[in-house]
């Protein structure tokens, strides 16, 4: 057994450090869409395309489950990539209805991509399961461009996240979702900038626990896991910015040419 891991560039590694801490026996290989980061302005014909291009490669490396770590390719894609694959698809959406059972003013911020907030999926999300609640989005490319470039905290951090929860906490938000794999690696400056009566959400420990339901038979017992991440980016940046996403987690890293 090998999960297949794939997102628009790091974030997904939010998903890939809660999957392997909860199975820590298992094999991951992971694809970092680096190259064609950020998928949240992109049109959702080129997520699917790029989504099929690397899930036949995870399949290909052996993969024999693939979570889309991307809330933004789940929207776009998982309806596609379910129809045309046999193996189990893990997909991941923003935590709206966790979101809408918790808020006690009425009001959800989502943080997500505009991809996401665009997407007919989403707005079926928000209307199944958040009715009568005022659900305030926000897309933040800024975050994804900080977590690609590794800069997870400090001055910058601290000033992009201000812009863009102050507007949510001044509209009466007590619960904010990080509907984007990038955003949880934020959380830390995002909650010292949130008065503590504001929850967040993140749907990361759910979906991997999703994937341990979804795995067949015995679990291979914890040992010399191999962690393979590549990119279609720079692989010296990655390797470079890894040890702060995934502190304590070593892994083999590659470029992919896809
Ligand atoms: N990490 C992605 C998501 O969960 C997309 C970020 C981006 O590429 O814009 O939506």
């Amino acid at each position: 057994m090998k999960i297949g891991i794939l997102d628009s560039g790091v974030g997904g590694l939010s998903v890939l450090r809660e999957v392997h801490r909860l199975l820590p026996g298992v094999p991951i290989h992971y694809v970092g869409d680096s190259a064609w980061c950020p998928y949240g302005n992109k049109a959702p014909e080129m997520i699917n395309n790029r989504v099929f291009e690397i899930t036949d490669h995870l399949i290909e490396g052996g993969a024999t489950l693939i979570m889309i770590a991307c809330n933004s390719a789940t929207i776009h894609s998982v309806g596609p990539l379910r129809n045309a694959y046999l193996l189990p698809i893990v997909g991941m959406e923003p935590g709206v209805k966790p979101a809408a059972e918790t808020t006690k003013s009425g009001v959800v911020g989502v943080l997500a991509t505009e991809a996401s907030i665009a997407g007919e999926k989403f707005h079926q999300l928000v209307n199944n399961h958040a009715r009568g609640v005022k659900v305030i989005t926000r897309p933040c490319p800024r975050f994804v461009e900080l977590v690609e470039a590794g800069t997870l905290n400090g001055p910058e951090a601290e000033k992009a996240i201000s812009e863009s929860i102050t507007p949510l906490l001044d509209a009466d938000a007590d619960v904010l979702v990080l509907g984007c794999t990038h955003y949880p690696f934020l959380s830390p400056v995002i909650k010292s900038q949130l008065p503590a009566e504001v929850s967040l959400i993140d749907t990361g420990v759910a979906v991997a626990k999703r994937v341990k339901n979804l795995l067949p038979g015995e679990l291979p017992a914890t040992g010399e896991t191999e962690i393979f991440i590549e990119t279609t980016g720079s692989l010296e940046h990655l390797d470079e910015i890894l040890p702060k996403l995934l502190p304590g987690i070593t892994a083999k890293t590659a470029f992919c040419l896809l």
